[in-house]
Formats: structure tokens, C-alpha cells, sequence
């Protein structure tokens, strides 16, 4: 791999871009054959790419870059489980996650059979009552304390996926270090059927310690039974150590491995929550949706192939079309926290500025991601897409069958999401230039056949392999997140400052605000 800008069918697309300026979505939709090889059947969904502002030549085009920047190859390297993430020298292999047994690499295969059947065993203990607290009562509430990768993929789903169709406990979050987070959580709960999961790869995450230790104070008081944690506590981690330290059983704590990235890791063991609320099949489900996802991007050929034309839409939208922000409209209520989910995975994937060799990237990578669900963004802020100066993208997405009776209700649903899209495609005409909607705006819609746990695995899965192809596109390592670190390291000695502890230097600003909290706490 090279920087993408050197490439030829880079070059050719810059001259495209100009030349395609004044192309109007609405022309561009007037032809049958170009739309045809736009809607696209991947399991389980719909991918309609006709609303992009793309030809055959620019798809042609965009293949090209595709290819010369090695994408098959990297795509192999991914699964066979090569050390993608170059400057953590490790594997990324989510994949191994959800392949069949027999199928998946080297040592991944007998950890992920054996820790696929103790969630498939914890889950139907839950569910049948057998998993039970100290005093023998049955668990109805799980909190789950986790941050970041080990907390958005696990609401999504569960909240996805319906809690009250399995008839499983209520799962509650608790991700922010903001104390309301745990309080609330907390609040009207019986310590004696609450079962506590502390999910953090690394075991020492501030916020996820700071929330588990608050978790295990507010148990210990109330039960007076510090023996009773062993029942009440599990961890998932690949820290072992520490969670033991922390007073969890080693036989509550379930793996984590290097090989698998925090936001990659929904599949693992930090989907617990998924299998304890929706159930062992649900959890199965989830898996081979996204298998079947990952058979799809890894054999089909990148004209035909969803990911990889996902990936390449917004490649050329953001840097040869100029869109800075990309928006997730989820028209449907259960994917509410698709935005935020997606905005890990994209943005603390791809959101550098080094290519892999350490050197400045010489394009653009990742836009701002952001969104939320309709028909509630249209009273919002789709005034700014419609009529707004700046250009973004959009994926809608939408399922053809409501998990509800209200059958009128997602008539209008769909109705609002396609009338959206149209709205930016077509835009419309007016002498009163307030009223004028300029259109052209170029969108994605994903229809998912209904919200299962087999299309919704396929669904994110199908958006971490959009990751990949953009990060080998723009040359850069999609695994690692070294920019979060520093925030990390600099919140210490300001959380020690704002106990009163010595002042180590800190700048002028910084200092000013410390002693201003400071002294208003103490008023
Ligand atoms: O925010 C940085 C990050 O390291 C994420 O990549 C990760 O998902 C999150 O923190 C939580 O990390 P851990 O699972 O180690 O607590």
C-alpha cells in the first residue's frame, strides 16, 4: 500500500470530480442500467446506492483505486489473522469472533468455542432461573459497567433486539464517570437479584474502575456480605489479574483477548448482555448475521460487493466531492444508538492524520460522524441538510417490517425516510430563494427485511468492513487509538489538583478554571 493520492485512478477521479460538478442527481437517475447495478442484495438487506452521485465510470473508477491500493490482499491478511495493527504488532480478528469452528485461525478456535458456550450457558441459567443470587433469589437486573467498545455495541444490541421479547432481566448501562450515570442505575434496585458485569479489555479504564468500585460499595453495604460478590460480580477482561484483585471469582470472568479490538468486540464476551437479555439463540443469531456479512465481503467482487462499495461511496464523497460530515438516520426506533455506536467505530478507527509508515497523510481521511433517529432529526436538524452550506452524506436506514403491530405508524415511517432521501435528491424549485431546496445531496439507503439478530449482525458487520476499506484506502492503521491516550494521562494530576493536592505545572488557563471550581466547591 502506498498514499492513495499517488495512485492513478486517484488522479482520474480528481479530473472526474470536476467534470461531474454540475451532474444532477435527477439526470443521473434517469438511468435504468446504472440503477440496477446500484441496488445491491447483501445478507439480509437491501444496500440502494442510487441516490450517490456516482456513474458507472466513477464505480469503475473508484474499483480501480480499490485495487491498486491492495485491497484483496489486505482483505486475506485481515481474516488469515496477519498483525493488521501494525503499531500494536497484533491481529484484528473480530472475524475469527463469529466463524464457524474449524474455520477460524490458529488458537482463536478452541478459546471462542469455549467461551460461545459459556455465554450460551449463562444465558439459559439466567433465563431458567437457575443462575441465582446469594440468598437464592432468581437475577432480574443486570448492570452493566463498561466504556467505550465495552459498552456501545452491547446497548445497541440489546436495545435492538428488544428486552422484553425474551422475557430475560432488565439490563441497565453504566458507561459515563459521571456519578448520575451510576446513580440512576442504581436507583429502585435489590442488590439480591442484581448481577454486576465490569467490562474493560484492559481492567483499568478510570471510568469503568471508578463506576465498578461504586457498584461494589453500594452491593457490600447493603448485603453485608462480602462473600456475596463472588455471585453478584462477573468481569470480562483480558486482565485477569486485576479482576481478581478487584475481588471478582476467577470462574465469573470471562476472557478477552489481545486479538480483538474494544470496538470490534461485540461478538466476544463483552456481548454477555446481548446473550443474558435477548437469549442464547438471539446471541447465535446475531453471530451468523455477521458471518454471512463477512463470506459476502470476503469473496464478492468489489463492484458487486456491499462493504466495499459502502467504503468507496464515501471515499469519493469526502474526498473528491468535498462532504465533511456523514449522518446515520436510523428509521427505526430500536437502532437509535446506531449513531453513537458507529461513531466509535468509524471515528476512533479512522480518524488519524499518520499513514502507516508514520508520515502525514496527504488526503483527507475520516468525516464527522453523527445522526440520530427519524422521523425525530427531520423537527430537528434536517433543516441543515436540506438548506444548510455545507456538504455531507447520509445512509438511511430502514426495515421492511416493523417488530410492532402499529402497522400504520411504520407506513409513516417509511414513508418519512424516503420522502427524506427524495427531498435531498431532488431538492426543489422556488422563485423565494428561502424556499428553494437545492438538492443533489447524495444518500445511502440500507432496508433491512426486518430487525433480527441475524440481520442486525450482518448490518455491523457490514460497517466494520467499510472501516477497513477505508482505512487501507487512505493507508492507515484503523486498529490502534494512541490519540485518546493523552486526555487519559493529563485528567490525573487535575483530578489530584482538584482534591487539593500540590500543583505540578499546569498552563495558565487550566490552572485559572482549577482553582474556580475549587473555590466554588468550597463555598
Ligand atoms: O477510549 C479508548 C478506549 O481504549 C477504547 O478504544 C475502548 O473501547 C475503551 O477505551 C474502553 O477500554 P477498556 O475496555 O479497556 O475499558
Amino acid at each position: 500500500m502506498s498514499a492513495p493520492e499517488q495512485r492513478p485512478a486517484w488522479k482520474a477521479l480528481t479530473r472526474l470530480a470536476t467534470e461531474f460538478g454540475r451532474r444532477s442527481l435527477s439526470e443521473l437517475l434517469a438511468d435504468e442500467s446504472r440503477n440496477a447495478a446500484l441496488a445491491l442484495a447483501a445478507p439480509g438487506m437491501l444496500l440502494d446506492f442510487t441516490k450517490q452521485r456516482v456513474t458507472a465510470d466513477v464505480v469503475q473508477r473508484l474499483v480501480q483505486l480499490a485495487e491498486q491500493q491492495d485491497l484483496a490482499a489486505q482483505v486475506e491478511r485481515l481474516f488469515c489473522g496477519d498483525h493488521v495493527n501494525t503499531t500494536e504488532d497484533r491481529p484484528a480478528l473480530h472475524t475469527a469472533l463469529r466463524a464457524r469452528s474449524g474455520e477460524r485461525p490458529g488458537e482463536t478456535d478452541a478459546a471462542v468455542a469455549a467461551t460461545l458456550s459459556r455465554l450460551s450457558a449463562a444465558a439459559t441459567a439466567l433465563h431458567r432461573g437457575t443462575l441465582r443470587g446469594y440468598t437464592g433469589k432468581a437475577i432480574n437486573d443486570v448492570v452493566h459497567i463498561g466504556i467505550g467498545g465495552s459498552h456501545l455495541g452491547p446497548e445497541l444490541a440489546v436495545e435492538a433486539l428488544g428486552q422484553a421479547a425474551f422475557g430475560g432481566p432488565r439490563c441497565h448501562f453504566v458507561a459515563n464517570v459521571d456519578g448520575e450515570a451510576l446513580t440512576t442505575a442504581l436507583r429502585g434496585l435489590n442488590p439480591d437479584t442484581t448481577l454486576f458485569i465490569v467490562v474493560s479489555k484492559s481492567f483499568s479504564t478510570v471510568e469503568t474502575r471508578v463506576n465498578a468500585v461504586s457498584a461494589r460499595s453500594w452491593f457490600v453495604e447493603r448485603t453485608a456480605r462480602l462473600d456475596a460478590l463472588h455471585q453478584h460480580f462477573l468481569a470480562v477482561t483480558a486482565n485477569v489479574p486485576a479482576a481478581v484483585e478487584f475481588g471478582i471469582a476467577e470462574d465469573m470472568i470471562y476472557p478477552m483477548w489481545d486479538w480483538v479490538g474494544g470496538r470490534f468486540s461485540l461478538w466476544s464476551a463483552v456481548g454477555l448482555p446481548i446473550a443474558l437479555t435477548a437469549g442464547a439463540d438471539a446471541f447465535a443469531g446475531l453471530l451468523a448475521g455477521a458471518r454471512d456479512m463477512d463470506q459476502h465481503f470476503r469473496s464478492a467482487p468489489f463492484a458487486s460487493n456491499g462493504p466495499v462499495l459502502m467504503a468507496l461511496m464515501g471515499i469519493w464523497n469526502y474526498n473528491f466531492l468535498g462532504a465533511g460530515s456523514h449522518a446515520v438516520l436510523p428509521y427505526n426506533q430500536r437502532l437509535r444508538l446506531l449513531p453513537d455506536y458507529l461513531q466509535q467505530l468509524e471515528m476512533e478507527s479512522n480518524g488519524k492524520s499518520v499513514g502507516l509508515d508514520g508520515s502525514a497523510v496527504g488526503v483527507h481521511s475520516m468525516p464527522i460522524v453523527w445522526g440520530g433517529e427519524g422521523t425525530n432529526g427531520q423537527h430537528a436538524f434536517h433543516q441543515l441538510l436540506h438548506q444548510g452550506t455545507r456538504a455531507f452524506t447520509a445512509d438511511f436506514i430502514l426495515t421492511a417490517q416493523p417488530e410492532h403491530q402499529l402497522a400504520e405508524h411504520h407506513r409513516w415511517l417509511l414513508a418519512n425516510g424516503l420522502a427524506q432521501s427524495q427531498a435531498m435528491m431532488a431538492g426543489q424549485e422556488a422563485d423565494d430563494p428561502h424556499r428553494r431546496v437545492a438538492g443533489n445531496k447524495p444518500t445511502t439507503t440500507i432496508v433491512l427485511d426486518r430487525l433480527t439478530p441475524y440481520t442486525l449482525g450482518s448490518l455491523l458487520a457490514c460497517y466494520e468492513h467499510k472501516v477497513f476499506c477505508q482505512g487501507v484506502i487512505w493507508n492507515i492503521n484503523s486498529f490502534d487509538q494512541w490519540g485518546v491516550e493523552l486526555g487519559k494521562r493529563l485528567a490525573l494530576p487535575i483530578h489530584d489538583q482538584l482534591g487539593g493536592a500540590a500543583a505540578p505545572h499546569q498552563d495558565a488557563s487550566t490552572r485559572r478554571l482549577i482553582a474556580h471550581l475549587r473555590g466554588r466547591q468550597q463555598e
